[in-house]
């Protein structure tokens, strides 16, 4: 004991004072009045300098161990506090998410399928059953699946059929789900059949029937000796399937660089045509691209417009409905 003040009964008193906080602003305040500028171990460390050089020596140092043991206790002590209110933050935030939904939930109630899926959903059992697998593809693609490897290089003029979102690392959102018959065919060995539902989006001036961000669903028949035939088979009896009745068909020409012959496909629907599936055979050059023998193989492909079947299918006039999030819209499909 020197200059009369024992850092033994020092300690003791800092450790239960530490020990007794509750919080961390409690804590914070004792740190101050121990260790703080104007503490009592700072103010035992300013007394120091009416001590004698020996009393001076033994006396500074055990101040110090006596500083540094509080620092040790209350940062200790610190961990601990933020330990537990983690922990009753977590509890207090923590959400039971296999409870049933409750139907009398007072605003929303219980959710339900959106148009689009609903549909997107039907159409996948549909060719689930015809033998086709259900894939699915990036929304951002490189642009050598959106456009090169689809016989459409960067001089074709076929380019500015589409209006194109870029990313700055030179990705495309993709303007189409045509991507995925070359994921396929890079990635699978024929004979083959894919249907890739997804979303594609163009820096589209919008209207009831353009959005910037749309539905489409891919489909692709990759075997020996496919013909037209085959394509007019399947597209009949999808619309037979999703419509619930036959429709009247008609093929006009249409030109996209993927596909040879290439053809628009209308359906009669409320007296009038209604320009639906794009579609046609696999151009040989696809399959040169994707190390393929147009000799051996042939295919169809058909770009269906998703968004726009959803519309005739529920009679819905403006296509940005479906995008919009209006309750009063959502809940006529629930
Ligand atoms: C294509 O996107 C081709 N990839 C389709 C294809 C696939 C052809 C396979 C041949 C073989 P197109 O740009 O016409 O083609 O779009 C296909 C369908 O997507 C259209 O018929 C239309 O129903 C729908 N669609 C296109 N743009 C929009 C848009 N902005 N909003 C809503 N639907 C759209």
């Amino acid at each position: 004991m020197e200059n009369g003040i024992d850092t033994v009964v020092i300690l003791t008193e800092a450790i239960s004072q530490i020990a007794s906080c509750s919080s961390l602003l409690e804590l914070d305040k004792t740190r101050l009045n121990l260790v703080g500028k104007q503490g009592i171990v700072t103010q035992l460390l300013k007394s120091i300098g009416s001590l004698s050089i020996e009393e001076k020596k033994s006396f500074g140092q055990k101040v110090n161990v006596l500083k540094l043991q509080i620092e040790a206790i209350i940062e200790e002590k610190k961990t601990a506090l933020e330990t537990k209110a983690l922990s009753t933050q977590l509890e207090g935030e923590w959400i039971d998410v296999s409870l049933p939904v409750r139907a009398s939930l007072p605003v929303l109630g219980a959710g339900s399928l959106h148009p689009l899926s609903q549909v997107q959903a039907e159409l996948e059992q549909i060719f689930r059953g015809l033998g086709f697998s259900v894939v699915d593809g990036p929304e951002a693609e490189k642009e050598h699946y959106n456009f090169d490897a689809l016989n459409i290089p960067a001089s074709h003029p076929a380019r500015d059929m589409q209006d194109t979102f870029w990313t700055k690392d030179k990705n495309v959102l993709r303007t189409h789900t045509s991507p995925m018959q070359v994921r396929a065919l890079e990635r699978m060995t024929p004979p083959l059949r894919i249907v890739a539902p997804g979303r594609c989006f163009r820096a589209e001036r919008c209207d009831a029937s353009h959005e910037h961000t749309f539905y489409q669903m891919e489909g692709m028949m990759v075997d020996r000796e496919i013909s037209i035939s085959h394509l007019l088979y399947f597209m009949r009896t999808l619309l037979r399937e999703v419509l619930g009745f036959e429709p009247k068909i008609r093929l006009r020409p249409g030109y996209f660089p993927f596909v040879e012959p290439g053809f628009e496909l209308d359906i009669w629907f409320k007296n009038r045509w209604l320009e639906l599936l794009p579609c046609g055979l696999v151009h040989p050059r696809v399959f040169e691209l994707t190390g393929h023998d147009p000799k051996e193989w042939q295919g169809f492909a058909f770009g269906l417009g998703l968004s726009r079947l959803v519309m005739s299918r529920f009679e819905i006039d403006d296509v940005r409905h479906l995008q919009g999030c209006d309750l009063r819209f959502l809940r006529q499909f629930s």
